[in-house]
């Protein structure tokens, strides 16, 4: 039984592919079309999954789609109505991609996939978020909360799922008892935040997230007295006078309603300098002035109050569904669950014991979670499926390796053995130098997890803005995190229990404080806040980074490494190994350990 899971024309479109229930692999059309957030229909990550299970589109016996698109088609048609008749730009945007294409994903797909009609099923927004965190985790039940921007008309649900197995008997069930509809959406309102804050919608989010630690969060009260009213199970409303959700789509800062600039002043500029006396207690930032200093520690004040928004929010959400539930097990899906500081806290302050939460939690992963509810639900089948890691794209050979190094003229020694490898990764790393690593099949969702990782010395602090600024020419105050061997987490991060069962500690998807004492030797991977997204890492699934995080460890008695994606600013993490060339030849990386070959500047 093959089953190929899409998902696409909104924004991170993907694929997977299922063969008797196993997932053999799974990417965002983003790695292949080196387009960031992709919306396209994912020809490349189909081709590339068809071709990881050595099967062609024929064999194939069904494609499941994440969404209902005429359901969703209803809910921007009924928006066009509300707003009628100001509606004149999102009308005419309605009718341009990717609006249009809601109409003919049926016939689109149809089209670009050529099976027969009856292959393709369409399943629903939030039910994929579920099943792609439920159908992938160990527990055979747990409570599921999906919390998103939008689907089809949910923009967040909470239920369980079950799957009760004897042998060959049994039944896996999802059912999502409670829903939160549009216009009422937590992920809107994050969007929104970050485009008043200059950053781009379903993209800049992150930035926000980065921002957040740098202030004080002192306009919670004011959002929840003007923008927002949460009731004790964590539904919520949202007020449309300052966040006005039906006239936003696309979403920019242009939209922002006076109300809204009536309480928080004029939008900050977008991809505007930020420094802050936090980020640049010297004063050095090239464009410093003091008036330029505490505006941004304003906008970071709007940060810092509408990340402890989302995180209260999402936390009344979680511990309702705890008590309506009783389960001891959460899984979490939907682009809110990349929110690694609201996550940090659902693992501590709620009753829940364990938390599973899928790699790819937001869009991208429903391509996955839909094919899982079609091949357990629809079909019954029983499970056998954990994902246990995120390797799940494309990994390239040596002669391919070796053909694009020569391609790009550079020299290189060639070494397979991993202990030889790791101890030369060391060196470098002890003489402060900051390395590419892109190794085996890329990982699945947004977090480089070693595999396409840039790694450095964490203990310096200077080595923040060497890496930020020469390396990624992002913004100073994009957060790094540290990279630990699993079974010494403990030493180095406050309240970490039962490390070889948390996933979102393994997916490098929530943060933990820092330990006091440890704090001196982890200054390049600390938030502000002394907190860290910590990313534990296991032998037996990456040996190289393990051993190379083992060795440093073994040299300076921090068994911690910094890691952060391999990309530039703005770009796609690297894919192939001309991808990583040509970033390491663009950037100020000094040696590429790249599929077996070292190469150095
Ligand atoms: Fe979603």
């Amino acid at each position: 039984m093959i089953i190929v899971g899409i998902s696409c024309y909104y924004h991170d479109s993907s694929a997977a592919i299922l063969k008797d229930g196993m997932l053999i692999a799974a990417a965002e059309e983003e790695r292949f079309s080196r387009n960031k957030h992709e919306s396209r229909f994912p020809a490349e990550a189909i081709a590339y999954c068809l071709e990881e299970a050595g099967v062609s589109i024929h064999d194939v016996d069904y494609v499941t789609f994440f969404e209902k698109p005429l359901k969703k088609f209803d809910r921007f048609y009924q928006n066009l109505l509300h707003i009628s008749p100001d509606c004149k730009e999102n009308y005419l945007y309605s009718w341009d991609s990717p609006y249009k294409e809601k109409l003919w994903v049926k016939e689109d797909l149809l089209k670009n996939l050529k099976i027969p009609e009856e292959k393709l099923l369409f399943i629903e927004h939030h039910i994929s978020h579920a099943a792609s965190a439920f159908f992938c985790s160990p527990y055979k039940e747990a409570a599921i909360l999906t919390v998103d921007g939008v689907g089809e008309w949910a923009t967040a649900t909470a239920g369980k799922g079950t799957a009760y197995w004897e042998g060959d008997q049994g039944k896996n069930e999802i059912d999502l008892f409670y829903e939160i509809t549009y216009p009422h959406s937590l992920g809107l309102l994050y969007t929104a935040f970050t485009a008043y804050l200059g950053f781009r919608e379903n993209s800049g989010e992150y930035k926000v997230m980065g921002m957040a630690p740098y202030g004080e969060p002192r306009f919670v009260e004011d959002i929840y007295k003007n923008i927002i009213t949460v009731d004790e199970e964590g539904g919520f409303r949202l007020n449309m006078d300052y966040i006005p959700i039906y006239k936003t789509v696309p979403w920019d800062a242009k939209k922002i309603s006076d109300k809204f600039i009536g309480l928080f002043g004029p939008a900050r500029i977008p991809e505007s300098d930020f420094f802050t006396d936090q980020t640049h207690p010297k004063q050095d930032h090239p464009n410093w002035s003091a008036a330029g200093a505490k505006l941004n520690k304003h906008y970071a004040d709007i940060a810092a109050s509408i990340q402890v928004v989302t995180e209260e929010v999402m936390l009344k959400m979680a511990n309702f569904l705890y008590q309506k539930t009783g389960l001891k097990n959460l899984c979490l899906a939907g682009g809110c669950a990349l929110n690694s500081v609201a996550n940090g806290r659902i693992l501590r302050e709620t009753p829940f014991e364990k938390v599973y939460i899928q790699p790819a939690a937001s869009d991208s992963g429903s391509s996955l979670g839909a094919a899982l509810y079609a091949y357990h639900v629809l079909l019954g089948k029983p499970r056998k499926f954990v994902m246990e890691h995120t390797y799940w794209g494309k990994s390239y050979n040596q002669n391919e390796t070796l053909l694009a190094i020569k391609k790009f003229g550079f020299s290189y020694d060639e070494i397979h053995d991993t202990d030889k490898l790791a101890v030369l990764a060391t060196e470098d790393l002890l003489q402060g130098k900051v390395l590419g690593l892109s190794q085996g099949r890329f990982e699945w969702g947004p977090r480089a997890l070693g595999n396409r990782s840039i790694i450095a010395d964490p203990r310096n602090e200077a080595m923040k803005s060497v890496v930020n600024e020469k390396i990624k020419f992002r913004e100073p105050f994009r957060p790094f995190a540290p990279a630990i061997l699993e079974e010494r987490a403990g030493e180095f991060f406050d309240d970490i229990e039962d490390v070889e069962d948390n996933y979102p500690l393994r997916f490098m998807l929530t943060v933990y404080k820092t330990r006091q004492e440890k704090k001196a030797d982890l200054q390049a991977v600390s938030h502000e806040d002394g907190t860290g997204r910590v990313q534990t890492v296991r032998k037996e699934l990456n040996p190289l980074y393990h051993r190379i995080i083992e060795l440093f460890g073994e040299a300076t008695g921090v068994p911690v490494i910094l890691n952060t994606s391999f990309n530039l600013r703005g770009e796609p993490m690297v894919t192939t190994p001309e991808n990583a060339l040509n970033t390491f030849s663009k950037s100020g990386l000094e040696t590429l350990y790249l599929n077996g070959f070292v190469i150095r500047k």
